[in-house]
């Protein structure tokens, strides 16, 4: 009589087990077929302008910076002179005497020939 418990709680006990497996839940995403896949709706992107930005923009800022020096520094020992009265070549060794004068770093004394070989006197 014993034995038929033993064999029952080990039946319950093993069933139990294969129940157990066999029951887990497989989880199986069903993969997406990709012509059902649909599409995204079109983003439209409205185009930047950027027809103002001039190339020779930094170009300008800096013979801006130039010409704020000129007339900060460069009037300050005579008159301010006039950028029409040399040429570019004329002025090229002026200016490296009177950045020297006017103690420009070689920022300033860049900014400063971009002004005046804007405004020089044509050749
Ligand atoms: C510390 C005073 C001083 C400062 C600042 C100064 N100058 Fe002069 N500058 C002089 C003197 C002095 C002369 C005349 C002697 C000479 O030419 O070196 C002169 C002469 C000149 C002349 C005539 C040069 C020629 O050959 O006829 C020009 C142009 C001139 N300066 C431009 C400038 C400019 C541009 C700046 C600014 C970057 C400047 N100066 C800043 C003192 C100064």
């Amino acid at each position: 009589m014993k034995s038929i418990y033993i064999l029952l709680v080990l039946f319950i006990f093993f069933t139990g087990c294969v129940i157990k497996i066999t029951k887990q839940p497989v989880n199986i995403t069903p993969i997406t077929p990709v012509s059902a896949i649909k599409p995204v709706e079109e983003i439209k992107v409205e185009p930047v302008v950027i027809a103002n930005v001039q190339p020779l923009d930094m170009n300008t800022t800096r013979a801006e910076a130039g010409k704020e020096i000129y007339n900060a520094k460069c009037g300050r020992c005579h008159e301010l002179k006039n950028e029409q009265d040399f040429t570019v070549e004329e002025w090229k060794p002026i200016i490296e005497r009177m950045a020297l004068k006017a103690g420009l770093d070689s920022a300033g004394k860049a900014n400063i020939t971009l002004y005046i070989n804007n405004h020089a006197k044509k050749e």
